[in-house]
């Protein structure tokens, strides 16, 4: 593989754990970006967002992906809003295939609704806001070379998903 896989979808869809299953198994280097945002900077993404706000976040974000995407042959986990910016796209297909990781409400809710490190779900109603924001980005999401349901798989079949499905893309 000389391209980079890269991740993107919605919070809680498994991204990093999934990742990190791929890139060990196609001998990869595992990048997540957000990891990276909060290494750089020396504090969390809460602390991030508010001490500086999400714009700023978000431009943190494009210049990770503006270096890193270039770094490759890797797996890069995208925080789920890095599809926001028609800017960070381009830059991530050029050098990879664009897989979207997806679940239902519920499942995304369980996993994250009450976790408290993702900024834009504190509020008295973290389901609802999950399903607005859904609504508002499956646009962005349906973008992808290859979109996998997670919903009922463990990592480990995500992964598998994901090798399968970027092996047979580029063969
Ligand atoms: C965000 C998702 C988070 C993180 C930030 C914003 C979003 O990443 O980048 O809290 O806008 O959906 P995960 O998708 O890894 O949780």
């Amino acid at each position: 593989m000389n391209r980079n896989v890269v991740l993107t979808g919605f919070m809680g869809t498994g991204k990093s754990a999934a990742g990190q299953i791929i890139a060990k198994k196609l001998g990869l280097r595992f990048i997540d970006i957000d990891a990276e945002i909060e290494r750089t900077q020396g504090i969390t993404i809460n602390e991030i967002f508010a001490l500086h706000g999400e714009e700023f976040f978000r431009d943190l974000e494009s210049a990770v992906i503006d270096e890193l995407s270039k770094a490759g042959p890797a797996v890069i986990a995208t925080g789920g809003g890095a599809v926001l910016r028609e800017e960070n796209m381009r830059r991530l297909r050029e050098n990879g295939i664009v897989v979207c990781l997806m679940a239902e409400p519920e499942i995304i809710f369980s996993r994250v609704g009450k976790a408290g490190n993702r900024p834009l779900l504190k509020t008295d109603d973290a389901m609802t806001k999950i399903k607005e924001m859904l609504k508002a980005r499956s646009p962005y999401y349906n973008k992808a070379d290859i979109i996998i349901d997670t919903g009922n798989k463990t990592p480990l079949e995500t992964a598998e998903e994901v090798i399968q499905q970027v092996k047979d893309m580029v063969s």
